[in-house]
């Protein structure tokens, strides 16, 4: 299949030229003039092609809990919100702990054959913090990253241990940080707003007490480590800290912490698709991830997609699972709050989305636009916006706190390895 993108601004984190863009099977052939007869031409002209989005950080529910989400409508989802390449967390039933379950998965996943799905191992067996994993048959399985995300590893000389080994298979751990003994049976952040309800709050030190932990050890070991969901001012304090002195840490955030405070929390009457876990921060904690979005701190925003049951998030705040679905909502929410509100330009974007997950996870020709690349391209439309409805999500859980809200940004058209995966209603090129 030959494809024709044409008159579109091509935006690379570096640079945007105006031009065609001509994709070979599963290739991008030739940016520039082409005389190639295409099977296929997209008109583009005021649109902007950006590389495929990558997701560090989604949660498929397969296997285990297909009836919140499975990898057919994760990957549907994805393409919708422009994702081309998405990690999938182990927290499932079983957890992808060995070779067999990645192997099965990886299988499952091909059989689709959407978007791009990768597996995150788990960092010990059954995710459950005593023994660890068998790192190089992950490796060989495919993994590149291992994380028992939703669980953080408390014991710090088994956290030693995964980062050594995962040093010499050269596999990033990504770490989910919280220190549970803080953070208890606590469902938001504790605040003036949880003591004015009675409800046991969870200290924002929760997060950077294990934060500052983890640097630590890679700092001692000299190995990477990834954070995962960073959601704190202090969290971000330490990690600009480590990076200067050269830590070779890396972090996410997720669009929730730079779009929502505990104060929306209350004004939604502790709805629980406002509860997440690490939960909403203040203003403070708001500002300082937009800052840290902005200088670099923060190197990628992932989207923590965490699919729950509409039964689940009926039952009372306490007692609800944390998480909100984020895969198709991802790029609008950071277009309207990062780009639109003129924090970061679409350039930056694109490193955050696109360009570093690519590099941090060492993925080969991707979340960048060059000839030979692979073509994981998506067209969006800047100039249109959105209503945020529930019955229009792919995703077979609808869990998110932006129901009725409108977003700046459109995908119109999403590629993967060439192939057109995602098109929006009424568009034909
Ligand atoms: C995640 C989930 O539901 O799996 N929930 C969440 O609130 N973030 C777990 C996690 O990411 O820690
Ligand atoms: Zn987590
Ligand atoms: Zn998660």
């Amino acid at each position: 299949m030959k494809i024709l993108i044409k008159g579109a601004k091509i935006v690379n984190f570096d640079g945007i030229i105006e031009g065609n863009l001509f994709i070979r099977n599963s290739r991008i052939a030739k940016i520039g003039e082409v005389s190639e007869e295409p099977d296929k031409i997209i008109d583009a002209k005021g649109k902007f092609v950006l590389p495929g989005l990558i997701d560090m950080h989604t949660h498929l529910r397969t296997p285990g809990r297909e009836d919140e989400e499975d990898l057919w409508s994760g990957s549907k989802a994805a393409a919708k919100g422009g994702f081309t390449t998405i990690f999938c967390m182990p927290n499932t039933r079983p957890a992808l702990d060995n070779q067999g379950q990645v192997n099965w998965l990886l299988e499952e996943a091909g059989k689709i054959g959407i978007i791009e799905i990768l597996p995150v191992g788990a960092i010990t067996k059954g995710r459950e913090g005593k023994e660890l994993s068998e790192f190089g048959m992950l490796k060989k399985a495919g993994c590149l990253c291992l994380s028992d995300d939703g669980n953080p590893l408390e014991d710090s000389s088994l956290l030693r241990r995964a980062l050594e080994y995962a040093k010499m298979y050269d596999l990033l751990i990504i770490s989910h940080c919280e220190d549970k003994n803080l953070s208890a049976s606590g469902s938001l952040r504790e605040h003036l707003i949880s003591s004015k309800y009675g409800m046991e709050g969870i200290p924002w030190a929760s997060e950077s007490i294990a934060v500052f932990r983890d640097i630590e050890l890679a700092r001692y070991l000299d190995t990477k480590i990834h954070i995962a969901h960073v959601s704190t001012k202090r969290s971000l304090q330490i990690i600009k800290k480590a990076k200067e002195e050269g830590v070779k840490v890396s972090c996410e955030t997720a669009p929730h912490y730079f779009t929502l405070t505990i104060e929306d929390l209350e004004k939604s009457h502790f709805h629980p698709n406002f509860k997440v876990n690490p939960p909403l921060g203040n203003r403070e904690d708001l500002e300082a991830i937009r800052e840290g979005l902005k200088e670099g701190v923060i190197d990628c925003i992932a989207t923590d997609h965490a699919p729950h049951s509409q039964g689940e998030k009926e039952l009372p705040f306490e007692e609800a699972p944390p998480g909100v679905v984020g895969l198709e909502l991802a790029f609008s929410l950071s277009y309207t709050y990062l780009v639109k509100a003129q924090i970061l330009d679409l350039k930056d974007l694109v490193k955050l989305m696109s360009y570093n997950p690519a590099n941090i996870l060492g993925l080969k020709d991707k979340g960048y636009i060059k000839e030979g690349a692979w073509a994981d391209l998506i067209i969006v439309d800047l100039s249109r916006s959105w209503q945020v409805l529930p019955h229009k999500l792919f995703s077979k859980s609808k869990n998110t706190p932006f129901i009725g809200h409108t977003l700046e940004g459109i995908v119109e058209f999403t590629i993967c390895k060439g192939k057109v995966v995602y098109t929006e209603k009424g568009k034909n090129g």
